[in-house]
């Protein structure tokens, strides 16, 4: 089966190196497709020649997150969800695509999976085949979230029955974005979920899953939820005090060259 990954992304001064990253890692993945949505008015030529020199088969989209929706410079990074609006994009184009299939093709497409890949986190090959079968929503631990080592649904006799997790564990699913994947199938069969950009802090992916399973419907995977196969890293942002210096003199880096 075919894995659909929904990766949201946004300008900034590391993101052609999130991308490089993550793209090398996709490279390694057979039969993925990449769904890339800036969060911009329009596509950016630095997305549009990355993606059409990465070798990976893709689809470009955007969607700009409105003002009122969108973190201000200074606000703490928890006060509003990113990527919200760029992911139920990609649901939007995936529906359509899923729904104008005929034969063949939608006979493949019932048995595709979605992923919600974030351009900072850091993914195993082993993640994507774990995943790869997923009936309704599959999950597995994430590391390095929360405050945590890692967070993961508990396991008994093959059933999630709780959530390991340090922080609100009555949240309906306190689960990282990275710790799940959905079929195309249940996407197609629930027109109407979303994620809801207006979630509280940390609500965003409880937001969407509510809709479409229970507890009691979850898949575990990477051996019953006892390894971690995927990392919520965060890369820190790059220190600009001698550019700014330079650039004060008129000696700044050559703005036509991409970072
Ligand atoms: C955590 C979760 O891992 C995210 O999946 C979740 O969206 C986020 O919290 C949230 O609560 O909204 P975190 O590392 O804090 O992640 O979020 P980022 O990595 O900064 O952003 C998530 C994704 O949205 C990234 O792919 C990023 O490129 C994108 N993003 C971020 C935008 O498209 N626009 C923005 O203004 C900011
Ligand atoms: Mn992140």
């Amino acid at each position: 089966p075919k894995i659909y990954v929904i990766t949201p992304t946004y300008a900034r001064l590391v993101q052609k190196a999130e991308l490089t990253r993550l793209s090398h890692t996709f490279l390694h993945v057979p039969q993925l497709h990449w769904i890339v949505v800036e969060d911009s008015p329009h596509p950016t030529s630095l997305v549009t020649d990355f993606l059409a020199a990465s070798g990976l088969t893709y689809t470009h989209l955007h969607k700009l997150t409105p003002k009122d929706r969108k973190l201000q410079e200074g606000d703490p990074s928890w006060l509003k969800p990113r990527g919200a609006e760029q992911r139920n994009e990609g649901l939007r184009w995936l529906r359509e695509m899923g729904a104008a299939a005929e034969g063949k093709e939608a006979a493949a497409l019932e048995e595709a999976v979605v992923y919600f890949a974030d351009d900072d986190n850091t993914y195993s090959l082993q993640l994507f085949e774990e995943m790869r079968y997923t009936y309704r929503v599959s999950v597995w631990p994430v590391g390095l979230v929360g405050g945590m080592k890692f967070e993961r649904p508990v396991v008994e006799d093959g059933k999630v029955v709780r959530f390991h997790t340090g922080w609100r564990p009555n949240r309906p699913f306190p689960i990282d974005m990275a710790g799940f994947a959905v079929s195309l199938r249940t996407v197609m069969t629930n027109p109407e979920a979303r994620f809801d950009g207006d979630a509280q802090m940390g609500f965003l992916e409880s937001s969407f899953l509510q809709n479409l399973v229970t507890m009691d419907d979850l898949e575990p995977k990477a051996d019953l939820c006892t390894k971690v196969l995927v990392w919520h890293t965060r890369t820190e942002k790059p220190k600009m005090k001698r550019e700014d210096a330079l650039q004060k003199q008129g000696l700044g880096s050559d703005p036509d060259v991409e970072i």
